[in-house]
């Protein structure tokens, strides 16, 4: 599939790979199986045994080496086979995997499929919503038989809340004000509110009395390759935005392969509410799960079986105005994949 190389890709939420344990994962089409070192550090190399090809990860951790369960060979965190217990234990030249710089941050592990020496931790962005100092998050995953960028289109145009979750929305959805704002490689969608009534449960989640009149925003800063920050608050009808309260999320994408996707998100909770923000981070991302998984996905993947193999701009897509934010982040997303393989492959 086409996809950036040189980028940082979330794998993993930490606590999914324990020490002790092998955990596996496709990401960006490449198998990858992840464990700690002796000090607790992240390691990633590649899933594929080299010699009959199955899968490490049913193997087990050995120190600081992955053993194939199949016939023994082991492999080291740099991917070199380590131990061969057969014949005179000498090492094939051709016995190694890949391995991938890996980083842990914002309660994440990020993942680098390009060339190890550009893997930049600075590389990162910066995520205020992941700062344990101001915000508490929760940790939810799904997987989406669709494409990543159908993901992304997703999350940056919410006008298919009001349709898809009358739960989150009201009919003034849709007469909010949107803007798309670019800054550099980031693209904002953003949507403004005023004068609406929200449901309940969002009256309860904003801690508003019933029937209060709001101006309620829903912001969507994108950043390469899929990673989207969500702003969203309200506050009384005419106040300033600080009044007001922000229930805000992200939502990461990591493809899988070219037609199925890695969905981290986290509904952040600021420390600001005290000992319990935790608690309350990681209620919320689990109450949002039903929706995603129930509302959002089957419509997503019905897309991506609409689709199929066809590139998705190849299918001229009707565009409607609450489409500039994802389109433009669709527009840098594939300026930046054709920087890069034009830097890769001067000769193309
Ligand atoms: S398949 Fe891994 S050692 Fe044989
Ligand atoms: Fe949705």
């Amino acid at each position: 599939m086409r996809a950036l190389k040189n980028i940082w890709y979330m794998a993993a939420w930490d606590k999914e790979i324990p020490p002790g344990r092998l955990f596996h994962r496709t990401l960006v089409e490449r198998p990858v199986v992840f464990f700690r070192d002796h000090e607790g550090s992240v390691r990633a190399i590649g899933d594929r045994c080299p010699h009959r090809f199955a899968p490490l990860h049913m193997g087990e951790l050995v120190g600081d080496a992955v053993q194939c369960r199949y016939h023994g060979l082991r492999f080291g965190s740099d991917g070199q086979c380590v131990h061969n217990p057969h014949g005179n234990g000498a090492i094939p030249k051709a016995a190694k995997v890949p391995s991938y710089p890996v980083y842990e941050r914002y309660g994440a592990v990020w993942i680098w499929f390009g060339d190890p020496a550009l893997a930049d931790p600075a590389k990162l962005p910066v995520f205020p919503l992941l700062d344990p100092e101001k915000y508490a998050a929760g940790q939810g995953y799904l997987k989406a038989k669709a494409h990543y960028e159908l993901e992304s289109d997703n999350i940056m145009d919410l006008s298919h809340i009001e349709f898809l979750h009358p739960l989150f929305a009201t009919e003034a959805v849709r007469r909010g004000k949107i803007e798309t704002v670019q800054e550099g490689d980031a693209v904002w969608s953003k949507r403004f509110i005023t004068n609406d009534h929200l449901p309940s449960f969002l009256e309860e989640i904003f801690g508003l009395e019933p029937g209060t009149a709001v101006d309620r925003w829903l912001d969507c800063k994108w950043q390469a390759p899929a990673l989207i920050e969500l702003y969203s608050g309200a506050t009384q009808t005419g106040r300033p935005r600080e009044e007001g309260s922000d229930v805000p999320s992200i939502h990461f994408f990591t493809p899988e392969t070219a037609k199925t996707t890695h969905y981290f998100y986290a509904m952040c909770c600021p420390r600001s509410a005290g000992p319990m923000a935790q608690e309350i981070a990681q209620q919320q991302t689990d109450a949002v799960r039903g929706p995603f998984e129930t509302e959002d996905l089957p419509v997503v993947e019905a897309q991506q079986e609409m689709i199929g193999d066809a590139d998705f701009m190849s299918l001229n897509p009707v565009l409607l105005p609450t489409d500039a934010g994802a389109g433009r982040a669709r527009r840098v997303l594939a300026r930046m994949i054709a920087e890069e393989e034009k830097q890769l492959n001067p000769a193309k």
